[in-house]
């Protein structure tokens, strides 16, 4: 069984699939437009210009919605976009996105197709002195080894009054459940898939780092995933457990068990004849 997350276009099929089948970017995309206007009003208030950066921004859907309230919000400065990825995909359908949509005249971007890891590497490497008014891991924490590390890092390259924003599955969602329950079989390569916002919070507490947060219900409709040979369920499952066609690569007693899984009630609910699993996530908002 291969993960997904290393096999670039494999791995946006599957996050286009989870985005288009729950209300995860939308609700994201409601707390940006609610709650972040304010706090994103207090950060470099007067300055020319202001500096954002995204790590893991993915196709940079959620990105381009905080840059545009920043931009509303600072309608005077310019805003220099530092964008790290490590996912060539991922990163050409946000260039291509990005270029069909016009308005961003006020923003500059810059590539970067790494990971978190290696853009701090390179930072240290060149001596940087680069500070941020902000800087965004959206459910992307779980991809490094070390995420108290890496957050530790990036918060310190916050100018004063600065804000890190940090999106990770609630330890309460059946999600974060399903990843703990099959840590040992599905959730390999180094990787911390089992990370919760919770995690974050007591790491926090105990640094007594001040951050505020924000619960964001989603749902994802997996009632596909229940019809013997579906593809669009198989196509679930595979995004559910990060495995490269999990329906035909797992061993049938481990597909039995995650499909029993699902099937817990205590894991799903049913709305109109639909089976909705809960995806929800909880936003940080980190001071500097
Ligand atoms: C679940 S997607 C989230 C994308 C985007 N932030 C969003 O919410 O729409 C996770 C993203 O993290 C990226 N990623 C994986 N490993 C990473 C790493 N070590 N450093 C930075 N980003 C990473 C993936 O390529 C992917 O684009």
């Amino acid at each position: 069984m291969q993960s997904q997350v290393k096999d670039h276009e494999n791995y946006l099929k599957s996050f286009e699939m989870l985005v288009a089948n729950s209300r995860e970017h939308q609700c994201m995309i409601e707390f940006i437009h609610t709650v972040l206007p304010d706090i994103l009003a207090r950060i470099g208030a007067g300055k020319n210009t202001l500096n954002m950066m995204g790590l893991g921004s993915g196709s940079g859907e959620i990105d381009l919605e905080i840059l545009k309230v920043l931009h509303e919000k600072h309608p005077d400065a310019k805003i220099e976009v530092e964008v790290v990825e490590p996912s060539y995909a991922m990163l050409n359908k946000y260039k291509t996105s990005l270029s069909k949509m016009p308005g961003f005249d006020y923003a500059t971007f810059s590539w970067n197709e790494m990971t978190a890891k290696d853009f701090e590497n390179k930072l240290m490497k060149e001596n940087s002195d680069k500070k941020m008014h902000l800087i965004n891991m959206i459910q992307m924490l779980y991809y490094v080894k070390d995420p108290e590390a890496t957050l530790s890092f990036y918060q310190s390259l916050l100018h004063k009054g600065g804000k890190v924003l940090v999106i990770l599955l609630t330890d309460e969602s059946a999600w974060a459940r399903l990843t703990k329950t099959f840590q040992n079989q599905l959730y390999k390569d180094g990787i911390v898939d089992t990370l919760t916002s919770g995690d974050i919070k007591s790491f926090l507490d105990s640094k007594k780092i001040p951050y505020q947060n924000y619960k964001l219900q989603s749902l994802l409709d997996i009632t596909q995933c229940f019809i013997p040979g579906n593809e669009k369920g198989e196509q679930l499952l595979s995004s559910l457990t990060e495995i490269i066609d999990f329906g035909k690569n797992a061993p049938p007693e481990l597909k039995k068990e995650v499909l029993d899984f699902l099937k817990n009630p205590e894991n799903y609910q049913e709305v109109n004849n639909r089976i909705l699993f809960d995806c929800s996530t909880e936003a940080l908002v980190i001071d500097a």
